[in-house]
């Protein structure tokens, strides 16, 4: 896999990649999340450093294992994401993957809530995450090449153009996820690339040769 005259294309770059779902605590038992395995964050991570990059991999939980290659920062909740890719800044590639949970609770409960007979469930004040990759798109160390994912049920195209522009991203991986599709959980991925040029589909691929082809786009554009 040596290319370009033995140089690997991305030898001597540096990426981030987000992964997996973020755990945002409701108390010590529970937690918010959104549904992620990691799959495709984590063979993104392991394509990239496959083409020769220094790849930090910051990961929710996920039942994977670590990509060969790849230095793996294991996190749960959407703050200690954050912190974790702004302090592996500077790249010159970001990759954020992860279904951040938008929401973490308000207020930390350290003893877990019971249940109280005849008062019904307790209310639960909700608070905005970080928006990691919109942190990146917008640093003063923005990475060369930001790649955002936007995993939709409706309105795929749409829905991505205003997340490339709203984030500061170079580019969205847009997909729809509705669950008829097996895409969430599965090992197979449809996605069309936006950026400011236009839509490019891609092809049903595994999510395996979706890394592999984003990493050859990514080394592409900072050829
Ligand atoms: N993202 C992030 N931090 C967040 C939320 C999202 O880094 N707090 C990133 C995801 O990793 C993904 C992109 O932003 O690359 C789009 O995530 P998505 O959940 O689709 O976008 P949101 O802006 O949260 O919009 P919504 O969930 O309302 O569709
Ligand atoms: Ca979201």
């Amino acid at each position: 896999d040596l290319l370009d005259g033995g140089r690997k294309p991305l030898a001597g770059r540096r990426a981030v990649v987000t992964s997996g779902p973020t755990h945002e605590p409701i108390d010590p038992v529970r937690y918010i999340a959104n549904r992620s395995s990691g799959r495709q964050g984590h063979a993104i991570a392991a394509a990239l450093a496959k083409l020769g990059a220094d790849v930090t991999l910051v990961s929710g939980p996920v039942t994977l294992p670590d990509p060969r290659g790849v230095k793996v920062i294991r996190v749960d909740r959407a703050e200690e994401m954050l912190a974790a890719v702004l302090g592996a800044l500077p790249a010159d590639i970001a990759v954020m993957v992860a279904a951040v949970a938008d929401w973490r609770v308000a207020t930390e409960n350290t003893e877990k809530i019971k249940k109280k007979p005849g008062e019904g469930p307790p209310p639960l004040m909700l608070a905005e995450n970080p928006d990691i990759l919109k942190t990146v798109g917008h640093h003063e160390k923005r990475p060369k090449v930001v790649v955002g994912f936007a995993a939709e049920t409706q309105d795929v195209e749409n829905n991505g153009r205003v997340k490339l522009q709203k984030k500061g991203a170079d580019l969205i991986v847009a997909n729809d996820v509705s669950p008829e599709t097996g895409i969430m959980g599965g090992t197979r991925n449809s996605v069309k690339l936006i950026t400011a040029a236009g839509i490019e589909q891609w092809p049903d691929l595994s999510k395996d040769e979706v890394a592999g082809r984003l990493a050859g786009w990514i080394a592409e554009r900072l050829s």
